[in-house]
């Protein structure tokens, strides 16, 4: 089995449910259930024998030492982060403690255990380490995309975390000899994507006629991936991957923002009109900058491809379109997350147990 690591959150929980749907690999799922966390993602596996959902801290290191003798993974694939940039500006603590600190603790929790395992099960053990392309900086607009050879030029408080994590990640390889693989990936979307971000905001504050808040003047540039592209990228890597390297993954979409709020309207505009016939494009509104903002990210996903016979199913015409249906779709699971009474899931599914 393979013990899954923050996996009630966006990419985690579509992780999760992708990797049982194709596989009989039981999986555990340890993840603290922060707001980002949402049990209710993973509704559709209650009574399913190979999900085992553990409410925990990737830093409680007695939780996943036990975890790691009791199940005895084959792999740790570790989504576990605090992940969102506007958090980490207002406040970087809880980026440190998680991203840094957790991982640290995670890192070393798996080295011991690891360093235990008969020689056969220690050669095909891996720990994935889910990471960002916003460890590299900005770009301009005529500068090449990233490669897996460009410096770490982090600039958030969120992406200098994930970047001080991938730097521990790579030193265990080098000093312990730790099977590890690092992904670095680009923006992702899709289904169970907290509505706090870019895209889920749009959509949702769009319905619900409020307005669509732009930063600066909304010519920054992602780059991005529909998540199940991203998942299955991952399950490729830990298939195939070789042991010390990092693999950018990417959707090869890069975007600036305000044409990726202008399409999201397009498609509210087509699948679920206003009363009044206006388009929700007139709901647009630039608003004052994020600080620091990176201008511009761009992944250069060649060397998955070359090596490891990987590339995105999706265009963004079709991944945003599943979006934007999966959204109209799922009222309910917006509604909960707006109330934050999803956050009461794991009490009530659990009580009668
Ligand atoms: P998310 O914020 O939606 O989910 C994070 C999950 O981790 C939540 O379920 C949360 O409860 C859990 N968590 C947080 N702290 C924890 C802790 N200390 N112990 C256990 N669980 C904890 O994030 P996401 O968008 O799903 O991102 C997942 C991973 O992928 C992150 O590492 C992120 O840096 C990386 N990533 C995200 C994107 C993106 O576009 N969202 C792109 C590239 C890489
Ligand atoms: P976000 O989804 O926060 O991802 P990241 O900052 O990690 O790339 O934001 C994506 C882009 O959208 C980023 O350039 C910031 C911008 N943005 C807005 O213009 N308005 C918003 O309300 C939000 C949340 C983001």
């Amino acid at each position: 089995m393979i013990l899954v690591t923050g996996g009630a959150g966006f990419i985690g929980a579509n992780f999760v449910l992708d990797w049982l749907a194709q596989s009989q690999e039981p999986a555990v799922n340890l993840d603290k259930l922060t707001y980002a966390g949402n049990a209710e993602n993973l509704a559709s596996l209650a009574g399913d024998a190979r999900h085992v959902f553990v409410h925990g801290d990737i830093g409680d290191t007695a939780l996943v030492e036990r975890l790691l003798a009791e199940h005895r993974p084959r792999a740790v694939v570790n989504f576990a982060a605090e992940s969102h940039v506007d958090r980490s500006i207002h406040g970087p603590e809880d980026f440190i403690q998680t991203n840094v600190v957790g991982t640290l603790r995670l890192l070393e929790a798996v080295r011991h255990h690891w360093n235990a395992l008969p020689a056969g099960e220690k050669a095909a053990f891996r720990f994935l380490h889910v990471s960002t392309d916003e460890v590299y900086g900005t770009l301009s607009s005529t500068a090449p995309a990233f490669t897996e050879q460009n410096k770490y030029e982090p600039n958030s408080p969120y992406s200098a975390s994930k970047a001080a994590s991938d730097h521990l990640v790579r030193a265990w390889h080098h000093t312990y000899g730790l099977p590890v693989l690092t992904t670095n990936c680009s923006n992702n979307y899709g289904p169970y994507h907290f509505p706090e971000k870019l895209i889920p905001l749009m959509i949702v504050n769009a319905l619900a006629g409020k307005p669509l808040p732009v930063y600066g003047d909304g010519q920054q540039v992602r780059d991005w991936l529909y998540v199940k592209d991203h998942t299955s990228a991952i399950r490729r890597v830990l298939e195939a991957g070789t042991p010390g390297e990092t693999y950018n993954v990417g959707g090869w979409n890069e975007k600036p923002n305000i044409e990726i709020v202008q399409t999201v309207c397009a498609l509210l505009d087509e699948l679920r009109p206003r009363a009044d016939g206006r388009s929700y494009t007139t709901q647009i509104t630039y608003v004052k900058d994020r600080p620091g903002h990176d201008r511009r990210y761009a992944i250069d996903a060649r060397k998955i491809e070359r090596e490891l016979g990987w590339k995105p199913a999706e265009t963004f015409d079709t991944g945003i379109r599943k979006t934007v249906q999966w959204y109209l779709a799922h009222p309910e699971w917006v509604a909960r997350v707006q109330s934050g009474s999803y956050r009461d899931w794991v009490a009530k599914q659990y009580a009668a147990a």
